[in-house]
């Protein structure tokens, strides 16, 4: 009996100390080790005296490049090597990269039901349930006008990266092989419909 006591006493002497789950607690934390909480630190675009330009953060050394910036133009951009214009053609390495066509418009099928079906509908009119039911307007025209169906594969990329004036840009939400991925099948919706 004395045991189950104490050990009671032990648990109730526990929680006083740090606090039970379900609890909150406004004191301050009892940290045991407290190495990194004392530390010095500087906040973002703070002031340094450590530095010669008085900045706390450093600039990226020369050259360097984010981990996502695509450094060839044909396949980030869908732009040609020269900029002079748009790539006519899904780049090869995009094809490559998915193992095929057929696995690339896979790929792309599945990628534009997800991100494009809801406003442009499964067969590329541009009635899908955001336009129909929510009444977004002006509705998207359909990708089966001949503007749309001559406009080279690098500009439609572009315009999914980038949005066209009331659409939104897909640039930071969808990779560069799924967006040429989606290039290919909006091209096989085009090519199913042809006349
Ligand atoms: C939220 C609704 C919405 C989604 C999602 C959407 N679009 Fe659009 N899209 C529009 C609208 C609206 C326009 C017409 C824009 C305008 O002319 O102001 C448009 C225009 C376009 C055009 C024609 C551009 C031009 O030059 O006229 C293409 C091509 C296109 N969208 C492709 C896509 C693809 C591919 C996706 C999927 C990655 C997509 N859109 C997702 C609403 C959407």
């Amino acid at each position: 009996m004395t045991r189950l006591f104490t050990l009671a006493l032990a648990a109730l002497a526990l929680c006083a100390g740090f606090g039970c789950r379900g609890q909150t607690s406004t004191a301050a934390p009892i940290v045991p080790i407290r190495n990194m909480h004392d530390q010095d630190r500087y906040d973002p675009q703070g002031e340094s005296g450590f530095f010669d330009d008085g900045r706390s953060m450093r600039m990226p050394i020369e050259g360097t490049v984010p981990r996502e910036r695509q450094l060839d133009p044909e396949l980030g951009a869908g732009r040609l090597p020269d900029d002079s214009g748009y790539v006519l053609e899904v780049p090869k390495a995009a094809i490559d990269t998915a193992g095929g066509m057929s696995a690339l418009l896979d790929r792309g099928q599945d990628r534009y039901d997800i991100y494009c079906r809801p406003c442009h509908d499964g067969s590329g009119a541009g009635q899908g349930t955001v336009i129909t039911r929510a009444g977004w307007q002006p509705a998207p025209p359909t990708f089966h006008d001949d503007r749309l169906r001559q406009m080279p594969d690098g500009q439609l990329y572009a315009t999914i990266t980038n949005g066209v004036r009331i659409m939104p840009g897909y640039g930071d939400r969808v990779p560069v092989q799924d967006r040429w991925a989606i290039v290919a099948y909006v091209r096989a919706l085009q090519l199913s419909q042809g006349e």
